[in-house]
């Protein structure tokens, strides 16, 4: 399985702290945001991986990854011009992928104590085709939202509703295959221009191809003030036991 960390956009509900840098370089505890979703692929036994970067300092984020040999992994880069979702962010993706399923991560995600790496052989080798794991929170509405039947079926995915159907949401980790390619390429934009991943979900939901699975983890985005902040506190009171993998100290 390959990797995917997105790690573009524009980042201005963290304004000001993102008007000259890039989200996803600002600290978290004790290391850059984007360690934390690099780290969770590592975990996962991922090896190649294609960082999608956007926005401010894209170069800066390079600089610090370098070729990923620190992490265990092998890295490369793609640009994504503008802020055109995170579906066409993983649209980008198409040749490095080529013929293997993948795990996207968004660049913001911190994932801490449980293991992804059984979920991640469990969907490879399986017959979905597409993946995400859904978490409770108490501000759904922040989000993709999952809805579900009388009888607790899903029935689909809708991004940030102003009446959320459930407090349970897709966090930013997607097991995706190369076909979700074809299906990008027929997304249309939704009312805030984008592309939005919830679409590209939402399409795999029929027929029962889509696996689901609780992350029962703690879990939190860092893209706002308030969640920047949790994820520190997260990331501090978690971190004796849930570093998912110690990247070796950069040498300057
Ligand atoms: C994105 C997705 C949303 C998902 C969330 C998880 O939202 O669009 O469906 O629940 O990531 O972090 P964003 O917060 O990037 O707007």
């Amino acid at each position: 399985m390959k990797g995917l960390v997105l790690a573009g956009g524009t980042a201005t509900r963290l304004y000001p702290l993102t008007v000259v840098t890039n989200k996803h370089l600002l600290p978290i505890y004790d290391r850059p945001m984007i360690y934390y979703p690099i780290e969770t692929l590592a975990a996962m036994g991922i090896r190649e991986t294609m960082v999608v970067v956007g926005g401010k300092s894209v170069g800066d984020i390079v600089e610090l990854l370098g070729d990923g040999s620190d992490f265990g992994l092998d890295l490369t880069y793609r640009f994504q011009r503008g802020a055109r979702g995170i579906a066409d962010a993983i649209g980008l993706a198409r040749d490095f992928v080529g013929d293997d399923a993948f795990c996207t991560i968004l660049g913001d995600n911190i994932l801490r104590g449980a293991p992804l790496r059984s979920i991640a052989d469990t969907f490879e080798s399986g017959p979905w085709g597409a993946g995400t794991l859904l978490h409770e929170v108490p501000d759904p509405e922040r989000f993709g939202v999952a809805e579900f039947d009388a009888d607790g079926r899903l029935v689909g995915f809708e991004e940030k509703p102003t009446t959320p159907k459930s407090n349970l949401i897709p966090i930013g980790v997607y097991f995706l295959r190369p076909d979700a390619f074809d299906v990008i390429g027929r997304l249309v934009p939704s009312a805030r221009g984008e592309l939005e991943v919830t679409e590209l979900l939402n399409h795999y939901i029929p027929g029962d191809r889509l696996f689901t699975q609780v992350y029962d983890g703690h879990w939190t985005d860092a893209g706002t003030v308030q969640s920047l902040l949790r994820a520190a506190e997260l990331a501090a009171t978690d971190d004796a036991a849930g570093r998912l993998a110690a990247p070796a100290q950069r040498q300057p």
